[in-house]
């Protein structure tokens, strides 16, 4: 009985403390992509303070951060890239201290030590950022839809948060945070945050995230940008050019809600608003707390592209609630969010669109194993990327073997077991980081229960911490696909094609045909299909993706201007770089890729441009 009412009070202060910050780092684990010892001390609140230069290219201001240093560290440790440190203060009076800087690395940055004592409970960092920030893109009037304003966007994840902020920058550390943003008069700011609807005469903005987030999750828009809501708690921020477009392709936004609320419980974060950003946005989309940075070129004008949407707003579950504590666990964020997003597709719109996203993830997956080699220790699920950049992780590994994996959880144990088991898993850790092992022992703990026969079934540690394709993977297929396997086989004998488009109709329809299309295609055939389906005129970036691959591989030079249009257009790293990749394999083609580039360098994010870069070097 004693230990029972020792841990009464024990329980009782655990379930009184509002959000937990202490980490699976806090408690002595390691991030290799941060020089926090988190161990001795670590942040739990931010204020920022910052002032929006456009003129300078510059972020300028105050970071004062709230710290746990129960443990009385004399040092306290952040990441900084390239940024500016005029000088650091301690505490509420601003008492003066030292501080010094490790040894500076490529794309880690360096550290950033503060002298601190005992009993000291706040740190305050002036800075400004460089012009080589890496989380920042500068766009002038011109990359705008408006062609009026400039615009600054930042992209945080994985590891560039710590080149606009000073900051313990690892996923496993967390914070609340509030902010002051000062930006031009003519224009709106936006963060990760409860945000403004409406720009005001001062042009100072103010923020509160009142869960404790990482880093990676921090996150700050200003442009000539308005607000339209879709209902009650969702809506679209946008430059007032496209703003009614995206309030119409996104108008599923509240139903996608509800969806994900029934499937794994409450949307814990209040309202859910999307960003459309300029084209030059680096990714599809990027999960801000509260605010979903999105491309714009995922309007296609029929609704075709929304489960991206899906993706990221599972990511308000997996990912923003229960979070990777290192890079090497992305998999956790990704992986889950991939099970998670197809999942709302199902509820929203029926099996055989989730059962089509299900081929195609398969695809991927064989696609990146036989790139980096099916023995590969990168194609573990748990990974070991120390020493190299945390973006090389983000592939495939971790998007669709995590998602095979949870599919081969889910039929193992059956649906409405997998399903309360991942309800309670986040209910469990909201707002915490974890390990994949903390993940593997709350399986262990809560879904396998010693039971032998089905740990075998499962198969665990072949998928986490073995290579390549475990033999269990569960076997996918689209009803609509086989129809449209018959169709090809069916052309591949007469030649006849006319009236295939009534047949292949939606953009999953049209992107699975060109991916099967014969590797042994004319240039005769190429225009035919063309001529059929428009291919080379369709705006939806799944299709020109597919379309133009083929149409470099196949020197089908009908396609070279929208192609070079498309690379100069579109930011959107995973999107662009296999088309560079497609045009270095001919000498000709490489020729072509460098003269695009030579434009298109300009409309890049850093992020883009450091990895197309190097491709073209
Ligand atoms: N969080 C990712 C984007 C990301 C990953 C940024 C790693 C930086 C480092 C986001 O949720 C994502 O996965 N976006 C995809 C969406 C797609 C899988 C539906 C994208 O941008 O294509
Ligand atoms: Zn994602």
């Amino acid at each position: 009985m004693k230990w029972f009412i020792l841990a009464i009070p024990v329980l009782m202060i655990l379930a009184c403390q509002p959000e937990n910050h202490k980490t699976a780092l806090s408690e002595g684990g390691a991030d290799p992509h941060s020089y926090a010892n988190a161990a001795a001390a670590f942040v739990k609140h931010l204020d920022l303070d910052i002032a929006v230069d456009f003129e300078q290219q510059q972020i300028k201001g105050k970071a004062s951060w709230t710290i746990d240093n129960s443990a009385g560290a004399t040092e306290l440790v952040f990441d900084d890239s390239k940024l500016n440190i005029e000088k650091v203060s301690l505490g509420a009076d601003e008492s003066s201290t030292t501080f010094s800087f490790g040894q500076e690395k490529e794309f880690i940055g360096k550290a950033l030590k503060v002298a601190i004592s005992a009993d000291t409970r706040q740190v305050n960092i002036y800075y400004t950022t460089d012009k080589q920030a890496s989380a920042l893109q500068w766009l002038t009037p011109r990359q705008t839809a408006g062609k009026k304003h400039p615009y600054l966007f930042t992209q945080s994840e994985s590891i560039a948060a710590r080149s606009w902020i000073p900051c313990q920058d690892s996923p496993g550390i967390r914070f609340t945070y509030n902010a002051r943003v000062r930006v031009p008069k003519e224009l709106l700011a936006l963060m990760s945050a409860e945000n403004p609807t409406v720009k005001n005469d001062s042009g100072v903005y103010h923020f509160k995230q009142v869960h404790a987030i990482p880093s990676y999750l921090l996150a700050l828009a200003v442009g000539d940008i308005t607000f339209k809501a879709v209902d009650s708690r969702t809506g679209v921020y946008a430059e007032p050019s496209v703003l009614q477009k995206a309030v119409w392709e996104f108008a599923d936004m509240g139903k996608m809600v509800t969806a994900a609320e029934k499937l794994y419980g409450p949307y814990r974060w209040g309202r859910y608003d999307l960003l459309v950003l300029p084209p030059s946005f680096p990714f599809g989309g990027m999960e801000n707390p509260n605010l979903t940075f999105i491309t714009p070129t995922i309007i296609a004008g029929d609704r075709s592209l929304v489960s991206i949407i899906c993706h990221e707003l599972a990511h308000s579950w997996s990912g923003n609630l229960v979070t990777n504590a290192t890079w090497n666990d992305f998999w956790l964020n990704e992986g889950f969010t991939n099970y998670f997003e197809r999942r709302i597709d199902e509820e929203l719109y029926g099996k055989h669109e989730a059962d089509m996203q299900a081929v195609f993830a398969r695809h991927a997956l064989d696609d990146a194993i036989s790139d980096m080699g099916a023995g590969s220790k990168d194609t573990h699920l748990k990974t070991d990327y120390s020493g190299r950049n945390p973006d090389e992780g983000t592939n495939d590994i971790a998007y669709e073997k995590g998602y095979f994996f949870l599919r081969g959880i889910e039929a193992a144990v059956g649906r409405e077991k997998f399903d309360a088991f991942l309800r309670s898993y986040f209910d469990a850790h909201a707002f915490q980081s974890l390990t994949t092992e903390q993940f593997l022992d709350y399986l262990n703990k809560n879904l396998i229960k010693g039971d032998g026969e089905l740990e075998q079934k499962i198969n665990v540690k072949a998928w986490v911490y073995g290579p390549g394709i475990p033999a269990n993977i569960v076997a996918v297929g689209s009803e609509r696909f086989k129809v449209i396997d018959g169709l090809l086989g069916r052309w591949r004998k007469t030649g006849q094609l006319t009236g295939l488009r009534k047949e292949i109709v939606s953009s999953n329809e049209k992107r699975y045909f060109i991916s099967q299309l014969p590797a042994d295609l004319t240039a005769t055939e190429m225009s035919e299909l063309d001529k059929e389906f428009h291919f080379t005129a369709s705006n939806n970036t799944d299709v020109q993706l597919g379309w133009y691959t083929l149409a470099i591989r196949h020197h089908y030079t009908a396609a070279d201007q929208r192609i070079r249009s498309y690379l100069i257009e579109n930011g959107r790293m995973w999107h662009i770089i296999p088309l560079y990749k497609a045009l270095l394999k001919t000498p000709e083609g490489t020729k072509t890729a460098k003269e695009i580039y030579k434009i298109a360098r300009g409309n890049y994010h850093p992020m883009t441009y450091q990895a197309i870069d190097k491709l073209l070097k």
